[in-house]
């Protein structure tokens, strides 16, 4: 029999679409096996400033379909204190939280394992970031949006892009991965993806722009901001080694993590939702809760974090084939 009797949920970080759909399973999962659940505001920050509210099933009702996060998010400093951390437990103690749920990315997963060691809370991560750069799970939530969102722009881009033969550069997010460039890159068309974990450097897109066919209209070339150049110097570069081309930039930005989820989030943020608290109940802490090969997957929130810079070559290799 699971000692807990209250659960706490938060969210941490940058905000994913999907986020909400993952709040209300947990809620709805926790009632369902006659636990209180918490919401804790803003984060660590709110739970070191004891900004805890009660949820119920009505609490978690129509935020499905809604992008952003309702419980609202921070990226606490206070909480990389010791000091900071200790108030964060006793307010745990004060309003009898057993266990907590966090939803966020590295910096959520690398506080909650501290915050573990240190106070011996238990607790269970659901990976929450649109850069899906998160080991143990195929996708995180919130990537697909984000991905489905780079699409719908850069298909806008493409139409104007093609009316003026013009070449456009596109810096999408994802920290220090590629993922989401390559996946909606391939998505788009693009004459080439530019991210730092593959060596395509601007002279073997140089290459490929001379080699390439002249006769094309448009050219997209997708650039991911964790490289060492990202899209503005990319765009200089460009324009001084082909005078002729017309060349812009256009940096995406925040509009990739707004938005409606789609429906691979919800169902995704849903199941994971399920299994984090049911995962509390049956003892599973330090660790976060992902999918992979679509089975529910633990995987400890140390080995979670580990950056890997390894990219499937065969995504990489179709963008070559196919921008012939
Ligand atoms: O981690 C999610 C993310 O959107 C990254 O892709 C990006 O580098 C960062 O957050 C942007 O952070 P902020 O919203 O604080 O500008």
């Amino acid at each position: 029999m699971s000692e807990i009797k209250t659960i706490g949920v938060l969210t941490s970080g940058g905000d994913a679409p999907g986020m909400n759909a993952a709040i209300r399973a947990v809620v709805r999962t926790g009632l369902f096996h006659n636990l209180e659940v918490k919401g804790i505001m803003r984060g660590y920050e709110g739970l070191i400033g004891n900004e805890i509210i009660p949820m119920n099933r009505k609490s978690v009702a129509n935020i499905i379909q809604r992008g952003g996060t309702i419980l609202k998010t921070t990226r606490s400093e206070a909480f990389r204190t010791i000091e900071g951390r200790k108030t964060a437990f006793e307010n745990l103690q004060k309003n009898k939280i057993d266990a907590l749920v966090v939803i966020g990315g590295e910096g959520t997963f690398t506080g909650a394992n501290v915050f573990l060691q240190e106070h011996g809370i238990p607790v269970l991560g659901l990976p929450g970031t649109i850069d899906n750069d998160l080991i143990g799970t195929d996708f995180t939530i919130g990537y697909d949006t984000a991905i489905n969102n780079v699409i719908n722009a850069v298909d806008r881009i493409r139409d104007t892009a093609e009316s003026h033969d013009r070449v456009f550069i596109i810096e999408v997010m994802g920290r220090d991965s590629g993922l989401i460039a390559l996946r909606s890159g391939i998505g788009v068309g693009a004459e080439a993806i530019l991210i730092p974990e593959s060596e395509t450097e601007i002279e073997v897109l140089f290459r490929r722009l001379e080699e390439g066919r002249r006769d094309k209209s448009s050219r997209i070339i997708m650039v991911a901001e964790g490289r060492h150049a990202g899209g503005f110097e990319v765009a200089e570069k460009l324009k001084e080694r082909f005078p002729k081309f017309d060349i812009r930039l256009s940096i995406l930005g925040h509009i990739q993590r707004g938005g409606s989820p789609t429906c691979m989030d919800r169902v995704l943020a849903s199941r994971l939702g399920v299994a984090a608290v049911e995962g509390l109940i049956s003892g599973h802490k330090g660790e976060m809760v992902g999918v992979v090969s679509s089975n529910i997957h633990f995987t400890p929130f140390q080995n979670a974090i580990k950056h890997i810079n390894e990219i499937n070559p065969n995504l990489l290799r179709i963008v070559d084939i196919l921008s012939l």
